[in-house]
Protein backbone atom coordinates (compact mmCIF):
# COMPACT_ATOMS: atom_id res chain seq x y z
CA UNK A 1 0.00 0.00 0.00
CA UNK A 2 3.15 2.66 0.83
CA UNK A 3 4.86 2.14 -2.31
CA UNK A 4 1.47 2.08 -4.37
CA UNK A 5 0.98 5.79 -2.56
CA UNK A 6 4.59 6.51 -3.77
CA UNK A 7 6.26 6.54 -0.80
CA UNK A 8 10.11 6.16 -1.52
CA UNK A 9 10.96 4.10 1.92
CA UNK A 10 8.57 2.27 1.69
CA UNK A 11 9.53 -0.78 2.01
CA UNK A 12 11.78 -0.20 4.93
CA UNK A 13 9.07 2.20 6.18
CA UNK A 14 6.67 -1.03 6.29
CA UNK A 15 9.94 -3.05 8.32
CA UNK A 16 10.05 -0.49 11.08
CA UNK A 17 5.95 -0.31 11.28
CA UNK A 18 5.87 -4.41 11.61
CA UNK A 19 8.34 -4.84 13.99
CA UNK A 20 7.18 -1.71 16.28
CA UNK A 21 3.68 -2.66 15.80
CA UNK A 22 4.66 -6.94 16.77
CA UNK A 23 6.89 -5.68 19.52
CA UNK A 24 10.03 -7.40 17.59
CA UNK A 25 13.63 -5.72 16.82
CA UNK A 26 15.32 -6.41 13.38
CA UNK A 27 16.74 -9.87 14.58
CA UNK A 28 13.62 -11.05 15.43
CA UNK A 29 11.71 -9.86 12.42
CA UNK A 30 14.29 -11.74 10.81
CA UNK A 31 14.17 -14.38 12.47
CA UNK A 32 10.79 -15.24 13.09
CA UNK A 33 8.98 -13.84 9.63
CA UNK A 34 7.49 -17.18 8.67
CA UNK A 35 5.73 -17.33 12.42
CA UNK A 36 2.18 -16.48 11.92
CA UNK A 37 0.97 -13.08 12.85
CA UNK A 38 -1.84 -12.94 15.45
CA UNK A 39 -5.23 -11.01 14.84
CA UNK A 40 -4.14 -8.23 17.67
CA UNK A 41 -0.93 -7.93 15.89
CA UNK A 42 -2.12 -7.88 12.65
CA UNK A 43 -4.86 -5.14 13.69
CA UNK A 44 -2.08 -3.07 15.58
CA UNK A 45 0.67 -2.76 12.27
CA UNK A 46 -2.25 -2.02 10.01
CA UNK A 47 -3.05 0.71 12.31
CA UNK A 48 0.80 2.00 11.86
CA UNK A 49 0.47 1.69 8.54
CA UNK A 50 -2.67 4.02 8.26
CA UNK A 51 -0.81 6.54 10.11
CA UNK A 52 2.14 6.45 7.72
CA UNK A 53 -0.39 6.69 5.01
CA UNK A 54 -1.44 9.86 6.27
CA UNK A 55 1.94 11.37 6.15
CA UNK A 56 2.87 11.10 9.59
CA UNK A 57 6.77 10.19 9.83
CA UNK A 58 7.83 6.86 11.04
CA UNK A 59 10.38 8.68 13.80
CA UNK A 60 6.64 10.09 14.92
CA UNK A 61 4.67 7.05 14.92
CA UNK A 62 7.39 5.15 16.48
CA UNK A 63 8.71 8.11 18.87
CA UNK A 64 12.20 7.18 18.26
CA UNK A 65 14.86 8.82 15.91
CA UNK A 66 18.51 7.67 15.78
CA UNK A 67 20.98 10.96 15.63
CA UNK A 68 24.68 11.23 15.57
CA UNK A 69 24.39 7.54 16.40
CA UNK A 70 22.17 8.04 19.54
CA UNK A 71 18.56 7.37 20.25
CA UNK A 72 16.24 10.13 20.95
CA UNK A 73 12.43 10.00 21.94
CA UNK A 74 10.36 12.23 20.71
CA UNK A 75 6.86 13.82 21.79
CA UNK A 76 4.42 16.24 20.18
CA UNK A 77 6.67 19.24 21.32
CA UNK A 78 9.51 18.06 19.61
CA UNK A 79 11.21 18.00 15.72
CA UNK A 80 12.67 15.20 14.86
CA UNK A 81 16.30 15.30 14.90
CA UNK A 82 17.62 15.62 11.21
CA UNK A 83 20.93 14.23 9.78
CA UNK A 84 21.35 18.30 8.60
CA UNK A 85 22.05 19.16 12.57
CA UNK A 86 24.44 16.91 12.97
CA UNK A 87 26.81 19.47 11.28
CA UNK A 88 26.23 21.86 14.33
CA UNK A 89 27.33 19.00 16.36
CA UNK A 90 30.50 18.37 14.72
CA UNK A 91 31.49 21.89 14.70
CA UNK A 92 30.49 22.14 18.54
CA UNK A 93 32.84 19.60 19.63
CA UNK A 94 35.21 21.25 17.75
CA UNK A 95 34.78 24.41 19.78
CA UNK A 96 34.52 23.69 23.06
CA UNK A 97 37.47 23.53 25.12
CA UNK A 98 38.94 21.15 27.54
CA UNK A 99 35.84 21.10 30.10
CA UNK A 100 34.30 23.43 28.29
CA UNK A 101 30.81 25.25 28.74
CA UNK A 102 27.88 24.50 26.31
CA UNK A 103 24.77 26.49 25.98
CA UNK A 104 21.74 25.10 23.21
CA UNK A 105 18.95 27.55 22.80
CA UNK A 106 15.80 25.59 21.91
CA UNK A 107 16.98 22.65 22.47
CA UNK A 108 14.03 19.94 21.64
CA UNK A 109 14.82 16.36 22.05
CA UNK A 110 18.42 17.61 23.28
CA UNK A 111 19.65 16.32 20.45
CA UNK A 112 22.43 18.36 19.94
CA UNK A 113 23.84 19.24 23.54
CA UNK A 114 23.45 15.73 24.09
CA UNK A 115 25.40 14.34 21.28
CA UNK A 116 27.93 17.38 21.79
CA UNK A 117 28.14 16.13 25.62
CA UNK A 118 28.19 12.03 24.98
CA UNK A 119 30.98 12.96 22.56
CA UNK A 120 33.01 15.37 25.07
CA UNK A 121 32.84 13.73 28.71
CA UNK A 122 34.41 16.64 31.17
CA UNK A 123 32.22 18.93 29.25
CA UNK A 124 28.69 20.58 30.77
CA UNK A 125 25.73 22.24 29.39
CA UNK A 126 22.55 24.29 30.06
CA UNK A 127 19.57 23.75 27.11
CA UNK A 128 16.57 25.73 27.23
CA UNK A 129 12.98 25.77 25.28
CA UNK A 130 10.19 28.01 25.56
CA UNK A 131 8.22 24.83 25.79
CA UNK A 132 7.94 22.89 28.92
CA UNK A 133 6.74 19.22 27.16
CA UNK A 134 9.86 19.60 24.92
CA UNK A 135 12.45 20.14 27.91
CA UNK A 136 10.55 17.09 29.38
CA UNK A 137 11.93 14.93 26.64
CA UNK A 138 15.11 16.30 26.60
CA UNK A 139 15.58 15.59 29.84
CA UNK A 140 14.20 11.92 29.25
CA UNK A 141 17.14 11.43 26.25
CA UNK A 142 19.93 13.24 28.72
CA UNK A 143 19.11 10.47 31.48
CA UNK A 144 18.99 7.65 28.77
CA UNK A 145 21.79 8.76 26.74
CA UNK A 146 23.74 8.92 30.23
CA UNK A 147 24.78 13.04 30.38
CA UNK A 148 22.01 13.86 32.90
CA UNK A 149 24.90 14.77 35.48
CA UNK A 150 26.38 17.12 33.08
CA UNK A 151 23.16 18.85 31.56
CA UNK A 152 20.88 21.10 33.25
CA UNK A 153 17.58 22.01 31.60
CA UNK A 154 15.89 25.74 31.63
CA UNK A 155 12.37 26.70 30.45
CA UNK A 156 11.71 30.53 29.22
CA UNK A 157 12.17 32.28 25.85
CA UNK A 158 15.49 32.40 24.36
CA UNK A 159 18.10 33.90 27.11
CA UNK A 160 15.35 34.55 29.81
CA UNK A 161 15.38 31.14 30.44
CA UNK A 162 19.20 32.16 32.34
CA UNK A 163 17.74 34.37 34.32
CA UNK A 164 14.97 31.94 35.94
CA UNK A 165 17.96 29.96 37.06
CA UNK A 166 18.32 31.51 40.80
CA UNK A 167 22.06 30.48 41.17
CA UNK A 168 23.70 32.06 37.97
CA UNK A 169 20.79 34.79 37.78
CA UNK A 170 21.65 34.90 33.98
CA UNK A 171 25.81 36.08 34.58
CA UNK A 172 27.09 33.08 33.70
CA UNK A 173 29.15 32.85 30.52
CA UNK A 174 29.95 29.68 27.87
CA UNK A 175 32.48 28.56 25.62
CA UNK A 176 30.06 27.76 23.28
CA UNK A 177 26.29 28.76 22.16
CA UNK A 178 24.30 26.29 20.20
CA UNK A 179 21.00 27.30 18.19
CA UNK A 180 19.26 24.97 15.92
CA UNK A 181 16.54 27.56 16.19
CA UNK A 182 12.88 27.93 14.23
CA UNK A 183 13.95 29.39 10.84
CA UNK A 184 10.89 29.33 8.73
CA UNK A 185 8.72 32.19 6.92
CA UNK A 186 5.93 32.35 8.74
CA UNK A 187 3.80 31.85 5.76
CA UNK A 188 5.90 29.30 4.35
CA UNK A 189 4.75 26.88 6.85
CA UNK A 190 1.58 26.32 4.74
CA UNK A 191 3.53 25.78 1.79
CA UNK A 192 5.70 22.52 3.40
CA UNK A 193 5.11 19.04 2.79
CA UNK A 194 2.20 17.49 4.62
CA UNK A 195 4.67 15.86 6.92
CA UNK A 196 5.92 18.38 8.25
CA UNK A 197 2.56 21.15 8.40
CA UNK A 198 0.24 18.52 9.95
CA UNK A 199 2.81 16.72 12.66
CA UNK A 200 5.63 19.22 13.02
CA UNK A 201 4.94 21.57 16.42
CA UNK A 202 4.36 25.02 14.68
CA UNK A 203 6.65 26.85 17.49
CA UNK A 204 9.58 24.35 16.17
CA UNK A 205 8.91 25.59 12.71
CA UNK A 206 7.45 29.58 12.49
CA UNK A 207 10.85 31.89 12.69
CA UNK A 208 8.24 34.89 12.39
CA UNK A 209 7.57 37.15 8.89
CA UNK A 210 10.86 36.56 7.38
CA UNK A 211 11.84 33.21 9.21
CA UNK A 212 15.14 35.48 10.90
CA UNK A 213 13.10 37.13 14.25
CA UNK A 214 14.85 34.13 16.34
CA UNK A 215 18.07 35.19 14.70
CA UNK A 216 18.03 38.75 15.73
CA UNK A 217 17.54 38.05 19.33
CA UNK A 218 20.12 35.23 19.56
CA UNK A 219 22.92 38.17 17.40
CA UNK A 220 21.83 41.23 19.87
CA UNK A 221 22.27 39.15 23.78
CA UNK A 222 24.68 36.26 23.14
CA UNK A 223 28.01 38.36 23.21
CA UNK A 224 26.73 39.14 27.12
CA UNK A 225 26.65 35.30 27.22
CA UNK A 226 30.10 34.53 26.09
CA UNK A 227 33.42 33.61 27.48
CA UNK A 228 36.62 35.24 25.62
CA UNK A 229 37.08 33.62 23.05
CA UNK A 230 33.87 31.85 22.66
CA UNK A 231 31.58 31.10 19.84
CA UNK A 232 27.92 31.50 18.71
CA UNK A 233 27.30 28.37 15.89
CA UNK A 234 23.60 28.47 14.48
CA UNK A 235 21.82 26.08 12.13
CA UNK A 236 20.47 28.28 9.18
CA UNK A 237 18.02 27.63 6.02
CA UNK A 238 20.15 27.09 2.75
CA UNK A 239 18.76 30.33 1.63
CA UNK A 240 19.27 32.49 4.96
CA UNK A 241 23.52 32.68 4.86
CA UNK A 242 23.57 36.09 4.20
CA UNK A 243 21.38 37.53 6.01
CA UNK A 244 22.22 35.85 9.07
CA UNK A 245 25.85 36.85 8.75
CA UNK A 246 25.15 40.20 8.12
CA UNK A 247 22.97 39.82 11.59
CA UNK A 248 25.67 39.00 13.42
CA UNK A 249 28.04 41.09 11.91
CA UNK A 250 25.87 44.48 12.57
CA UNK A 251 26.17 42.48 16.52
CA UNK A 252 30.03 43.34 16.42
CA UNK A 253 30.88 39.76 15.75
CA UNK A 254 34.13 38.80 13.62
CA UNK A 255 35.10 35.48 11.35
CA UNK A 256 31.73 35.29 10.56
CA UNK A 257 31.52 31.83 8.61
CA UNK A 258 28.82 29.84 6.56
CA UNK A 259 29.21 26.43 6.66
CA UNK A 260 28.01 23.79 4.06
CA UNK A 261 26.42 20.46 4.58
CA UNK A 262 27.04 17.09 2.91
CA UNK A 263 24.57 18.35 0.25
CA UNK A 264 26.80 21.33 -0.28
CA UNK A 265 23.86 23.74 1.12
CA UNK A 266 24.51 26.48 3.90
CA UNK A 267 23.51 25.53 7.24
CA UNK A 268 25.28 26.58 10.13
CA UNK A 269 27.20 29.45 11.00
CA UNK A 270 29.63 30.75 13.31
CA UNK A 271 30.56 33.57 14.47
CA UNK A 272 33.15 34.86 17.68
CA UNK A 273 32.42 37.85 19.51
CA UNK A 274 35.23 41.07 19.01
CA UNK A 275 35.10 41.45 22.33
CA UNK A 276 36.13 38.02 22.78
CA UNK A 277 38.78 37.33 20.45
C1 LIG B 1 13.81 23.92 14.95
S1 LIG B 1 13.44 23.32 16.57
C2 LIG B 1 15.01 22.60 16.95
C3 LIG B 1 14.99 21.63 18.06
C4 LIG B 1 16.35 20.94 18.30
N1 LIG B 1 17.36 21.91 18.67
C5 LIG B 1 16.79 20.19 17.06
O1 LIG B 1 17.78 20.59 16.44
O2 LIG B 1 16.16 19.18 16.70
C6 LIG B 1 13.41 24.84 17.48
C7 LIG B 1 13.15 24.74 18.99
O3 LIG B 1 13.10 26.07 19.51
C8 LIG B 1 12.09 26.15 20.49
N2 LIG B 1 11.66 27.54 20.60
C9 LIG B 1 10.76 28.20 19.81
N3 LIG B 1 10.63 29.48 20.21
C10 LIG B 1 11.46 29.63 21.29
C11 LIG B 1 11.75 30.72 22.15
N4 LIG B 1 11.16 31.91 21.99
N5 LIG B 1 12.65 30.52 23.15
C12 LIG B 1 13.24 29.32 23.32
N6 LIG B 1 13.01 28.23 22.53
C13 LIG B 1 12.12 28.40 21.53
C14 LIG B 1 11.01 25.20 20.00
O4 LIG B 1 10.17 24.78 21.05
C15 LIG B 1 11.85 24.08 19.38
O5 LIG B 1 12.10 23.06 20.33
Amino acid sequence: MLSRLGFETAALDAKLLTGHGLGLDALALATRELEPVSVDGAASVAALVQRRMSGESVARIIGEKEFYGLAFRLNAATLEPRPDTELLVDLAIKALPQGGRLLDLGTGTGCVPIAVLAHCPDASGLATDISSEALGMAETNARSNGVSERLALAQGDWFEALTAIPSTAGDERFDVITSNPPYIASATIETLAAEVRHFDPRLALDGGPDGLAPYRVIAAAAAHFLRPVGQVLVEIGYDQGESVSALFSRHGFAEVTVHKDLNGLDRVISAHHLRSV
